[in-house]
């Protein structure tokens, strides 16, 4: 099996060096089967079978939709079906895909059973939305050759490759594109107690001594995201070399996240000030998504994809049809009173 990173998936100008880095110290820390990946065991069950029944009728898989907050590993699974499946992954994504011709590049150079991984999927253009319709349904391109009256439509046969697509945001993909998926899969955010697996094996790859309730409060304060669990364990662990004797205990950890400004229950202060806007300027809310994410000055899909999601598992935010609310649970962990007073702890 070979992983083939396509460098078009990092040519986007946002993404920078150092986003780069990190990526690649993740990618260490990636599980490589699925006995290996923790976690997300409703998903994992299923894949294991639709995995076995296609090897065993050697065919390839069915196209498979992942979809769920950022950082819970989606393309570490990707990259665990292309091992179980014994087939070729190619990595790519929705922006990087800028022409049909992008896309007709990367199917027509697909084996028999590979995979094509396209992440960010709902942000396919809608050119190369239509080509993907024949070649997930039929597995054929049709290649409009020369321009206007003597263009010339001819039809390319393709291997059977099984498309991968992962989103944040299932609800922004087209009818048509999702009703081509046979599997559909929601990763959800993982426990504490996962998480903890997670960050002891991290460890062990690090070679990072770790205490288990050192463990168990990263994990507790990475928001239910592994990847964030991960990036906590590196910058604590550099803590635990730099201010203590090498060993992740649970203060080490505490100090460390206290300083990284990351309170008790893994909040940060984009968190924080979400909270706060809400509360101040809008007496708890509703308030419209846009309006908090300008009163913020952050991107309203940055708010929704990235922060919503672990406040409302929290319990500490809603989502009503006339806006975002703060609930009583979230005026509490601020210490605040219901009229957003600071309330005064003895
Ligand atoms: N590292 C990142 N995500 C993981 C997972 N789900 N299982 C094991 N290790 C991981």
């Amino acid at each position: 099996m070979s992983i083939d990173f396509g460098a078009d998936i990092y040519e986007e100008p946002i993404v920078t060096k150092s986003f780069l880095q990190e990526d690649a110290q993740e990618i260490s820390l990636r599980p490589h089967t699925l006995q290996e990946y923790i976690g997300q065991e409703k998903a994992k069950n299923n894949l294991a079978v639709f995995i076995e029944a296609a090897r065993r009728r050697t065919e390839s898989l069915d196209h498979v939709l992942l979809h769920g907050p950022p950082g819970l590993g989606k393309t570490t699974l990707a990259g665990i079906i292309a091992q179980e499946m014994g087939v070729n992954i190619r990595i790519t994504s929705g922006p990087a895909i800028e022409k049909p011709g992008d896309l007709a590049a990367l199917l027509t150079n697909l084996s028999e059973n590979d995979i094509l991984f396209v992440d960010e999927i709902h942000r396919l253009n809608r050119s190369v939305e239509e080509i993907l319709y024949p070649a997930m349904e039929d597995y054929v391109i049709d290649i409009i050759i020369g321009k206007g009256p003597s263009a010339n439509s001819i039809r390319l046969d393709l291997p059977k490759f099984t498309l991968i697509g992962a989103t944040t945001r299932a609800g922004s993909l087209s009818a048509p594109l999702r009703d081509r998926f046979g599997v559909t899969l929601r990763l959800e955010l993982y426990t504490p107690e996962e998480l903890k697996k997670i960050v002891t094996r991290s460890a062990g790859i690090l070679n990072v001594p770790i205490e288990d309730s050192g463990a168990m409060e990263i994990a507790r304060r990475s928001r239910g995201t592994p990847r964030i669990a991960n990036r906590m364990l590196r910058r604590v662990r550099d803590f635990a070399q730099v201010k203590a004797d090498g060993v992740i205990t649970r203060q080490v950890a505490d100090q460390a996240l206290l300083a990284l400004e990351v309170d008790d229950l893994g909040l940060d202060q984009i968190d924080r000030r979400m909270l706060r806007a809400i509360i101040d300027n809008y007496g708890g809310g509703p308030v419209g998504l846009e309006t908090l994410a300008a009163t913020i000055g952050e991107e309203s899909v940055t708010l929704e994809d990235v922060y919503e999601p672990y406040l409302m598992q929290l319990g500490f935010l809603t989502r009503t049809p006339r806006g975002r609310c703060v609930t009583r649970k979230a005026y509490e962990h601020l210490h605040l009173d219901f009229n957003g007073q600071e309330q005064l702890t003895l």
